[in-house]
């Protein structure tokens, strides 16, 4: 291994020495050769120690052009150029400093500074991008008042964009033009944005509860505006819902929001003028499924709730990362349960975080939601941060209750508006705003690893009452030996034989007639003694996901399957499914008895959930559902995923078989002529007929294909017709399909990666060197990190048994990718490496093989922090 840089700690965090009120910026645009003039007002901070400290500014790829100090030129030993710091000793406490420094946007391929994509221009500052734009103290907690100039070629790039509000424009020599925006909130170094190229809008305004008219713009590629008719319905839906559900208005004239196509994550929420992948933003019915149009809500719902939570109040320092995303996702959680399915959004958000973040907090790279130490900021976008980190505030809105929840963020708000703040501002003003200590709860920042809670039930007859003992365990995890309890919301109830909620009264309290509870649960080991139960009750544990841990209870089948039809609660009810599921997949599993057939019992409960109607069609699609490869790899050692993959596939078989009758009865009830559109009913509609259909497709019978064909040729939209060709995709004979998808929508990059997708799930033999073909196709390209994701991270994370055949050949090309996107994209790379994070999980042979690729990737010289600080982690686990 190589040199590296040194991991940055938390607790070394120190103010900086200047501030900076005001930043002026000039852009030349041009695409091999930027000017970048930066006017930097500046003082001294009062709040460093040391009050004659050096400035030292960051700065990466930048040709520095010229200094000056109060106007007056700088000679080159009057600073030093470091590898990545201009260091200025000796300033006056108030001085303006003008820099010039060149870039070329068109060679910069990581997507993260000043780049071009499709002629156009975009930038992307968070986390440290902008040191790569120009000379700065690119940390989030100096916030200036940023000004905008932005002078480029009028017919090569009509349209100038920039944080704020545009203030001036006018025409220059040479075919050039220039616009001035003015951003008059202080924001730091990461929210910048600027936008400028051939591009074209689809507008529309929003009139705040306080009467301000805000113009709210989409901009794209010219072409794709009626793609953006949601994207702008669901910006407009948020803005209403942040008014009035927190209280929360939009502050500038101009809500903007830009699509392109390059873009290394999903969007960004720079000040007024949001960056967004074009796959949160384009959908029409034909192109765009389902779980796209959902996507697109749930995202710019995001990127707009963050103008408060991350914008207004912004971090500290970026340990704190979660401040503002685990309380924005939280928020488009909220948002999107309430325009949409509570319970479908609720068990969706539940998938996701059992499938990335348990594993990650179960891996080399487990951290806290805040974490202590990082060698590269950009790995930290993790699930663990977003989405663990969402369940962390959610535990505080369980714990305080709604009201509450609203009481502490406007709290929140009134002291921290304008500030860059910590976790614990955040957690003080909820505790404060509600009177309560959650001292004992901040361990859900510092501790990382996923809680083990172990519940047992006594019902004693003559005393008639139930009592759950209930144990929490946090295991180790890198770093972190020894763990504190927890505390930890647990909601729940409990059921009597006939399906009713008993009243639940603990031991010394008196009846208030509650049926679902939340228990605080404080310590290692307690017990909670239930009093006036007349029967043997089944307890309903867990309710709504009260915390992100693993919930242990001695259930008997029997009772699963009683919960399954009886709980109350929708994600209890999904669970008792996905437990009993899981249960069976394992045992098959480990007993070598991949091949019997479905138990009666499951048969029996499957085909009561699918011949009732009393159940959201929704629920009865996600409870029919068996748990992902990924799921249930996290129970297991010595890992054959080989195996794994055909104990579920034979499962499924089974089911198919036993379920043909009733299955064809549901897709051809839920079989609608009716138009698409999109919205919760018509989606949960078309989820149990598409997962009928999945089902359907097990089954070798000319009648299924016949149905799978009329389904591709017919569909008028791409949820159905990617259903059907999903189905293709894995049976003899689906290439005919796949062939006609590519000649359809060869144009639409979107949608090809579909098609990418698709083939990178591919069951059938071959499936690696179908990968490798795809490659040199003429809409893949290895600089688009949609394309990457879509072909070659599907096939590394997600085609268990071909990513892990025998012969090693899919991790060979799961390194050679990483080591090739290094050089290209090191956040990507590093991305994609994160795939042979489960190496000592494997079994030893599988495990040799994955070692030697990892040990291949960390020798390459001149790797990246990113990558470097992936593999690094990952091969020490195996110390
Ligand atoms: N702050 C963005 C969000 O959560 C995500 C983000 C961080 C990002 N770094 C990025 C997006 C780099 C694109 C590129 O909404
Ligand atoms: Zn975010």
């Amino acid at each position: 291994m190589q040199e590296q840089r040194q991991p940055i700690q938390r607790l070394d965090y120190t103010p900086p020495p200047f501030l900076i009120d005001r930043v002026d910026l000039t852009f030349e645009l041009e695409e091999t050769n930027t000017r970048v003039l930066s006017r930097l007002v500046l003082k001294r901070n009062p709040a460093h120690p040391n009050a004659t400290a050096p400035l030292v500014l960051d700065g990466e790829e930048l040709a520095l052009e010229s200094i000056k100090l109060d106007g007056k030129q700088l000679a080159q030993d009057d600073y030093e150029l470091g590898d990545d710091t201009l260091t200025i000793a000796q300033l006056p406490d108030e001085c303006i400093l003008e820099i010039a420094t060149r870039i070329n946007p068109l060679t910069n391929t990581t997507l993260s500074g000043l780049y071009v994509s499709n002629g156009n221009f975009f930038t992307q500052c968070e986390a440290e991008g902008f040191r790569r734009i120009t000379w700065y103290l690119d940390r989030p907690d100096v916030m200036a008042k940023f000004t905008t100039t932005i002078i480029a070629d009028k017919t090569r790039y009509p349209v100038l964009l920039g944080n704020g509000n545009r203030v001036d424009q006018g025409v220059l020599d040479r075919n050039r033009h220039w616009v001035k925006w003015v951003d008059p909130f202080k924001k730091p170094s990461y929210l910048f944005a600027l936008v400028a190229g051939k591009l074209v809008v689809l507008a529309d305004r929003y009139t705040t509860g306080s009467g301000k008219n805000v113009n709210v713009e989409i901009w794209v590629e010219p072409g794709d505006v009626e793609k953006c008719h949601h994207a702008l319905a669901s910006a407009k839906a948020a803005m209403a819902w942040d008014e009035e559900r927190f209280g929360l208005e939009y502050d500038l004239d101009t809500y903007m929001i830009v699509a392109v196509s390059d873009f290394n994550m999903g969007a960004m929420e720079n000040k007024g003028l949001n960056i967004f992948n074009t796959k949160y933003v384009l959908a029409r019915p034909e192109t765009a499924t389902d779980v796209d149009f959902d996507g697109i809500e749930s995202v710019v719902a995001h990127e707009y709730f963050h103008n408060w939570t991350g914008n207004r109040v912004t971090c500290r320092d970026w340990f704190q990362l979660s401040l503002k995303e685990g309380l924005t996702v939280f928020r488009d959680q909220e948002f999107s349960s309430d325009i949409g399915s509570r319970a479908v959004q609720r068990i969706g958000n539940v998938r996701t975080l059992r499938e990335y973040q348990f594993p990650e907090d179960a891996g080399p790279q487990a951290h806290p939601v805040r974490p202590d130490s990082y060698l590269e900021i950009n790995n930290f976008y993790t699930a663990t941060v977003y989405e663990k980190g969402s369940e962390v505030v959610r535990m505080i809105y369980t714990l305080v209750g709604h009201d509450g929840f609203r009481k502490g963020t406007d709290l929140y708000f009134k002291r921290h508006d304008g500030q860059a703040v910590t976790c614990d501002d955040f957690v003080a003003a909820m505790a404060d705003a509600n009177d309560i200590d959650l001292t004992q709860f901040k361990r859900w920042y510092s501790q990382s690893g996923t809680p083990r809670v172990t519940v047992e039930g006594v019902y004693d007859q003559d005393a008639k009452t139930f009592t759950l003992t209930v144990e929490q365990h946090c295991p180790a995890t890198p770093g972190q030996s020894e763990k504190q309890p927890y505390l930890i919301p647990l909601a729940l109830g409990l059921l009597d034989r006939s399906g009713a909620e008993l009243p639940l009264v603990l031991a010394g309290e008196s009846d208030t007639g509650v049926t679902s509870r939340v228990l605080q649960l404080k310590q290692a080991k307690e017990r909670f003694v239930f009093t006036g139960i007349h029967s043997h009750p089944v307890p309903s544990l867990l309710r709504d996901f009260s915390a992100p841990v693993k919930l242990d209870y001695p259930y008997a089948d029997e009772e699963l399957v009683f919960l399954i039809a009886h709980d109350s609660d929708p994600f209890a009810r999904w669970e008792a499914a996905n437990t009993y599921l899981t249960r069976l997949l394992l045992q098959r599993y480990q007993q070598e008895a991949g091949h019997a057939a479905a138990p009666a019992q499951l048969v029996a409960a499957f085909e009561k959930l699918l011949t009732q109607d009393r159940i959201d069609p929704a629920l009865v699609a996600l409870m029919l559902q068996l748990p992902s490869e990924q799921f249930l790899f996290e129970a297991l050692n010595e890992v054959d995923p080989t195996r794994l993959h055909q104990v579920r596939q034979a499962l499924k078989q089974s089911l198919a078989k036993e379920l043909r009758a009733p299955l064809i009865a549901v897709y051809q009830k839920l079989h609608s002529t009716e138009p698409y559109q999109y919205n919760a009913e018509q989606a949960g509609r078309r989820s149990l007929k598409n997962v009928a259909l999945d089902y359907l497709a097990e089954l070798d019978e000319p009648r299924i294909t016949e149905l799978l064909t009329n389904q591709y040729r017919h569909a008028d939209n791409m949820t159905d017709r990617l259903a059907a060709l999903a189905a293709f995709n894995q049976r003899e004979g689906g290439d005919q399909y796949l062939a006609d998808f590519a000649s359809m929508w060869q144009d639409d990059a979107l949608v090809m990666d579909k098609w990418f997708g698709l083939q990178a799930l591919s069951d059938r033999p071959g499936a690696l060197a179908r990968v490798q073909q795809l490659m040199s196709h003429p809409a893949f390209a290895m600089t688009n990190p949609n394309k990457v994701r879509s072909l070659i991270t599907t096939f590394c994370s997600r085609n268990m048994a071909h990513f892990h055949a025998v012969d090693g050949y899919g991790y060979a090309f799961a390194a050679d990718r990483v080591l090739e996107l290094d050089k290209i994209n090191p956040q990507i790379a590093a991305r994609l490496a994160a795939c042979f994070n489960r190496w000592t999980r494997v079994e030893p042979s599988r495990r040799a093989m994955m070692r030697a690729e990892l040990e291949r990737v960390a020798r390459q010289p001149g790797l990246s922090p990113d990558t470097f600080e992936i593999v690094s982690k990952a091969l020490q686990a195996g110390k």
